[in-house]
């Protein structure tokens, strides 16, 4: 029997994963997404070829991998098809190495249609939502009104999404909104849900099955499997900055109830970090920087985001907030993500712990939203260095080395994968 491993967010998303699960896939057998949907924007960069994938997992692009959508996923199904077309693009057929879970809940044009009322109703506290209908689809699956994928082969697939449509219809106007205050990607209702019908018919011919059952039978044959976590640990809906938070349990729990598989069978976890912080929509953000640095961090990051084009607010590394990070997952190992992106700070920052009401903590606050927190911060001095083809640990520069040493230090995890550029080649694996 063999154990799953997890590779997870320890921010507030887009730290690197689908590089790093990229990277990582040549190791595995299978490569499972247990959380989120198309609010995700996983990135992979190979061979010349920049890719997005949203509800896909980022092994998708190893032909010999097996790929599984589990049921902790929504899915949404012309989304789904329109990602599929995209890798049809680039040379892939993931109709070959693909299963998707009949238990994984559908995304609705409705739920879009409510993420958007909700996020207006909400006027200037609005969560940022990617508006793929996230909250409502989970909102949904919680109120035991949701539609799961293995629906759509029963005879009353279509009543029941006619009934739940009009339940959400009433809720938009009881919102004091109508549906046509609003549309889903440049479309009305009607023409959306035309195209969403038929994508429903055009998924049937994909591999949909319990994947609770494949993936332990694959366990017990000894096959290793990586688990992809989608957003982030900030992000969590009981641990993260609530309530702007998403609305799926994105941390290493997530996977035991997102796949079906039982704790024990869990075994390393990969946490990632930016070597800085950003954060994408509304809510706290302690080492926020509205400043240079906070636009060159921006700038040469290229932070933008893959979902929603939206700028990322940028700022230094938050400690106290990995930290927590790491003791809520349990992370094993630390996955350094785009220390190449602060090769030209003559100085950079991380924040140690926090001033709050005249006393330092070290600790989240419950709210963090209204508490008076302002970070402490260290300075470490920058390496003034190109970094992003140097091959091995001992070759980096010393002034990053120390800076690394110090997150391994303050966590009391060793970073055993540093990347130092969006490509798939340019990564350096520790202890290996
Ligand atoms: P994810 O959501 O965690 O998969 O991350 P995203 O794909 O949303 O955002 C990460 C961005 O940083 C993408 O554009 C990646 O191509 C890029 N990236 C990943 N790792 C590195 C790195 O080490 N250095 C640089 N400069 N860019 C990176
Ligand atoms: P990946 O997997 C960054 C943010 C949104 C918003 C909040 C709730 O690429 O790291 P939602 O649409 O889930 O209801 O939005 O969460 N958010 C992300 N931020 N990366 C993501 O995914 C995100 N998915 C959701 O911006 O603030
Ligand atoms: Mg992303």
């Amino acid at each position: 029997m063999s154990k799953v491993d997890i590779l997870l967010g320890l921010q507030w998303g887009d730290e690197g994963k689908g590089k790093v699960v990229d990277y990582l896939s040549k190791d595995y057998d299978i490569i499972a997404r247990f959380n989120g949907g198309p609010n995700a924007g996983h990135t992979l960069e190979f061979n010349g070829i920049k890719h997005a994938l949203h509800i896909i997992p980022s092994g998708i692009c190893h032909k010999e991998k097996q790929n599984v959508i589990g049921n902790g996923v929504l899915v949404e199904p012309y989304i789904f098809l329109q990602e599929i077309e995209s890798l049809h693009k680039i040379g892939f057929k993931p109709e070959d190495n693909l299963l998707i879970s009949n238990k994984a809940h559908l995304i609705l044009p409705t739920h879009r249609l409510m993420d958007a009322a909700n996020e207006k109703a909400k006027g200037d506290k609005k969560i940022g939502s990617t508006l793929k209908g996230i909250g409502p689809a989970y909102t949904d699956k919680i109120a035991r009104t949701g539609l799961r994928i293995g629906d759509i082969f029963e005879e009353d697939f279509k009543q029941k999404y006619q009934n739940l449509k009009q339940n959400h219809i009433r809720q938009i106007e009881s919102l004091g909104f109508s549906v046509d205050d609003f549309q889903i990607d440049g479309k009305t209702l009607s023409e959306y849900e035309t195209i969403w019908l038929s994508s429903i018919e055009e998924i049937k011919r994909f591999t949909i099955i319990d994947t609770t059952y494949y993936i332990n039978e694959q366990l017990q044959e000894g096959k290793k499997i990586l688990a992809e976590g989608a957003q982030a640990t900030m992000l969590d809906i009981d641990f993260g900055s609530y309530p702007f938070v998403t609305s799926s349990t994105t941390i290493s729990a997530g996977v035991c109830s997102g796949l079906g598989i039982a704790p024990s069978y869990i075994g390393k976890v990969y946490g990632t970090t930016k070597a800085y912080c950003t954060r994408v929509g509304s809510g706290p953000f302690p080492t926020e920087l509205f400043d240079e640095d906070g636009e060159k961090l921006c700038t040469q990051g290229h932070e933008f985001g893959v979902t929603t084009g939206r700028k990322r607010r940028t700022g230094w590394l938050d400690l106290v907030a990995l930290k927590y990070a790491c003791m809520i997952n349990g992370v094993t190992d630390l996955m350094l993500m785009k220390i190449d992106v602060m090769d030209n700070f003559p100085t950079v920052k991380m924040c140690e712990s926090y001033l709050s009401n005249g006393k330092e903590i070290k600790q989240i606050p419950y709210n963090m939203e209204n508490a008076d927190i302002k970070p402490i911060y260290k300075d470490y001095a920058g390496w003034l260095t190109d970094v992003c083809k140097i091959k091995d640990y001992d070759s980096l520069p010393e002034n990053m080395k120390t800076y690394i040493s110090a997150i391994e230090k303050g966590t009391g995890i060793a970073v055993s994968l540093i990347s130092l550029s969006p490509d798939r080649e340019d990564t350096i694996f520790r202890n290996k």
